[in-house]
């Protein structure tokens, strides 16, 4: 059976243990977190939970590495999240820190985790760990596009009234309002949006997708974290079913549509290996110009980065 860890048991941390508890996938999910009586707490709770939904996994919480050790995959959610006014960019001082001394205490634990980063800024972020790690590209990338998707495929089901499960869809870019939504790319049953709704409604749509991220830090005062936490779970669980399905995913370019040495979203197909494919889309120039711009934002914040001095 499959060793999962979560660091950070915070509003995301918690919800992915606890989504995966409720897959039914795994003997144990790890959650650590600095606040060492959290994580205990936020995992019996979750335990308290079983007999109610019927599940056998069992949630361990702890501030010790030495309980993560021969992980399979780790979800890293520990940081801060913004609050209202700030852009996920500015959490960049405090997150670079934890994310890279996160991953390095993994790293002593465990040979050669899959690890998936949540905490932002979530490009960059994926980039500090898989620099701190040492693994192979295909074993660190970030979850971003599925939740971002997620908004969108949300927010067309509500316009078109039609169940959300029937709208499938493709974004790519940075985790950020830069992100690039694909309308040529997505459809209602396998039939294409464009031919159902009206343009000014679409591009309405693909605005609010962007700013989806801060439009419930504004109504909650912190970040969301039900959509984020399921989207990080299924990723695990893609991974540990060896399913190799294609969602968005923040993986590392060398030279796909004209890009080098950066984490960004794109397509990818997912499975038991972390990114089994990164799949390459025809992009229109309209698209790889709002790609390139949006790549250029990723670039200026890993500059922030790399001038820290972290690594
Ligand atoms: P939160 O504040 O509820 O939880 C963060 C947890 O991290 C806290 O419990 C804290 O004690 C813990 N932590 C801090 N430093 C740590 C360390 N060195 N080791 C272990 N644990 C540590 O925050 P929330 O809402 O769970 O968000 C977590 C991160 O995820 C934020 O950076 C947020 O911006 C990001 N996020 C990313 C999303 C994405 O799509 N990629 C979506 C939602 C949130
Ligand atoms: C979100 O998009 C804050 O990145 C987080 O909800």
């Amino acid at each position: 059976m499959s060793k999962v860890t979560v660091v950070g048991a915070g509003n995301v941390g918690a919800t992915v243990a606890n989504v995966l508890a409720h897959k039914d996938l795994v003997n144990e999910v790890v959650l650590l977190d600095i606040q060492g009586d959290l994580a205990r707490g936020k995992a019996l709770d979750t335990w308290q939970q079983a007999p109610i939904d019927y599940y056998s996994t069992r949630v361990l919480g702890t501030e010790d590495y030495k309980d993560t050790a021969n992980s399979d995959v780790v979800v890293i959610t520990a940081g801060i999240p913004r609050k209202p006014g700030m852009s996920r960019d500015d959490l960049i001082s405090t997150n670079a820190k934890i994310v890279t001394s996160v991953t390095k205490s993994i790293m002593e634990h465990s040979k050669s985790p899959i690890i998936i980063v949540v905490s932002n800024p979530l490009d960059v972020m994926t980039y500090a760990a898989y620099e701190a790690s040492g693994l192979d590209s295909s074993k660190v990338f970030g979850m971003a596009g599925i939740l971002d998707t997620g908004r969108y495929r949300a927010f067309l089901a509500e316009a078109l009234n039609v169940s959300p499960k029937d709208i499938q869809a493709v974004l790519m870019g940075g985790h950020g309002d830069t992100m690039v939504p694909l309308p040529r790319y997505t459809t209602v049953a396998g039939m294409p949006v464009t031919d159902m709704i009206d343009e000014d409604s679409l591009n309405a749509i693909v605005e609010r997708t962007k700013k989806g991220g801060g439009e419930l830090v504004k109504l909650m005062g912190t970040s969301a974290w039900y959509a984020p936490g399921a989207a990080a779970a299924q990723m695990v669980e893609v991974i540990l079913r060896n399913e190799n399905r294609i969602f968005p995913c923040c993986v590392r370019l060398s030279g796909q549509y004209g890009i080098d040495d950066l984490f960004l979203g794109v397509p990818v197909k997912l499975g038991r290996n972390g990114i089994e494919e990164i799949i390459e889309l025809n992009l229109n120039d309209d698209e790889m110009e709002l790609l390139n711009a949006s790549a250029g934002a990723v670039r200026s914040v890993k500059e922030v980065f790399d001038g820290m001095g972290l690594l």
